[in-house]
């Protein structure tokens, strides 16, 4: 079998050829523009990355079955007879539902948490959905004659390409629409958020199968940290990984039940055709290779090698921090106000400790994620992780002694993939049997622990004293 394994991410749409045996190439790689319209404001343009997702599928060539990969919680609103996007996909990242969410209550915030798994925080599909509603005229009129399709980019993408209107229980876990114990919508939270349960898409299995392509099956469609969590091999309970990609986020498997995960969130790793639904415990921060990406744009380094080249102690151990705070704290702060913080610099401070700073203070928040992760399901001996960030060895190596655990990067680092076709019946095992292991030195005590939570307690809260004019 040959599978095109298509993972439609945040910054990119990639499509690996993936073969039994787990032999693999890179068919075709696109960029997309990312569109800032207010502050605060993240959109994708819906033909944009349709096209990219035909483009790389095309680059593939002859293959016997289809995989896609999803962003998660970006979604959009579409005619359901034209297939035309009717708005922009806001994208997960996107904050300006934000003051909406903080005006309900806190018994709605716990129904929330009861039902979807999910706090009421605007990374979530659910409210973003509402706003489309609320704002778009086309929209509403779409809705007012029976034509409106509301959903997740996965839905939209599987609705023109294959005519099917479908999503999966794991990208549906993300909405905060879903009820958990059922697998189905929930009409409270749909009419909490005010979106009309008519216009969402059919749950499936993650393999049930999404129509075809010019007569190629659709086999798989999920969400991309679950397609890696599988491709990592992550099967049993406490079986973790963190992908370092715009954000970074951990996934834990947790099992055959609904974990309570205290700041973390309860969501579906996945569901085969036919089995009951695998659980994940989910922690996320969101601007991890943003943040690197930003300080490239500011001038404080030119080439990525030079994010893997520092000598001498970290800048944490010498009072230097940054919080990655760009677009507010996500688990287990759930704070939107924080802003983001350099601080302890002084005259001395130069470009490379500031740089140091930002991929320190992203393994430190990753760290505090693996700590909340070890108190609901004991994790496995070793983290394993990929993404950007995973190919520097001074970051895997800062990891493992910030979280005091040992770090497994495996060689082949298009993990997204590798689930996607392993989800499709190919055995992958071979393609990534090969990793390299960094063991904790102990340079990351106490007090490097005690400063870093100092400097996080002051970025809480800043954009409320303080906001954007
Ligand atoms: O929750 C958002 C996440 O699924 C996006 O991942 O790799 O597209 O940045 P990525």
């Amino acid at each position: 079998m040959r599978v095109a394994a298509i993972d439609q991410g945040t910054t990119s749409t990639r499509c690996l050829v993936v073969e039994d045996g787990g032999t693999w190439h890179v068919a075709a790689s696109r960029r997309h523009g990312q569109h800032h319209p207010a502050p605060g404001w993240v959109e994708h343009d819906a033909e944009e990355l349709l096209a990219n997702v035909k483009a790389v599928l095309q680059a593939a060539g002859r293959v016997d079955g289809i995989a896609i990969a999803n962003q998660g919680e970006s979604c959009l609103a579409w005619d359901g007879e034209t297939g035309k996007p009717l708005s922009p996909v806001i994208v997960w990242q996107d904050g300006r539902t934000a003051d909406a969410l903080a005006a309900l209550d806190r018994a709605a915030e716990q129904r929330s948490k009861e039902i979807s798994g999910l706090p009421l925080d605007s990374y979530f599909s659910a409210s973003k959905l509402a706003w489309l509603l609320k704002n778009i005229p086309s929209v509403a009129e779409a809705q007012g004659r029976g034509r409106l399709r509301l959903g997740t980019t996965d839905a939209f993408f599987l609705d023109r390409l294959t005519g099917t209107f479908a999503t999966d229980l794991a990208t549906a876990s993300r909405t905060g629409l879903l009820d958990l114990s059922t697998g189905g919508w929930s009409k409270e939270m749909c009419a909490l958020h005010g979106v009309p349960m008519e216009c969402l898409p059919q749950i499936r299995p993650v393999d049930a199968g999404f129509g075809e392509v010019d007569g190629v099956p659709v086999k798989v469609s999920i969400v991309d940290q679950q397609a890696a969590l599988h491709g990592h091999g992550c099967r049993k309970s406490g079986d973790c990984k963190i992908t370092f990609g715009t954000g970074a986020f951990l996934l834990a498997v947790s099992g055959s039940d609904r974990p309570t995960a205290a700041d973390l969130l309860p969501t579906v790793a996945w569901q085969r055709a036919g089995e009951r639904p695998v659980f994940a415990i989910e922690g996320g921060v969101y601007d991890a290779g943003s943040a690197v990406e930003w300080v490239g744009r500011l001038g404080l380094y030119t080439d990525p090698a030079e994010l893997n080249a520092f000598e001498g102690p970290s800048a944490l151990s010498r009072g230097i921090v940054f919080v990655p705070a760009l677009s507010g704290l996500a688990a287990p702060y759930w704070d939107r106000q924080a802003a983001p913080l350099f601080i302890g610099m002084d005259q001395a401070t130069d470009k490379r400790d500031l740089v140091r700073a930002v991929l320190e203070g992203i393994a430190m928040m990753t760290a505090s994620l693996l700590e909340a992760a070890s108190s609901v399901t004991p994790l496995g001996s070793s983290i394993s992780i990929d993404g950007g960030l995973s190919q520097s060895d001074h970051f895997a190596a800062f990891l493992a002694a910030a979280s005091n655990r040992t770090i497994c990067v495996p060689q082949m680092h298009e993990l997204t993939a590798l689930g996607l076709a392993e989800l499709c019946g190919i055995d992958v095992k071979a393609a990534r049997a090969t990793a390299t292991t960094f063991a904790p030195d102990g340079s990351v005590g106490a007090q490097e622990h005690a400063r870093y939570a100092d400097a996080v307690t002051r970025s809480r809260g800043w954009r409320q004293g303080h906001p954007a004019s």
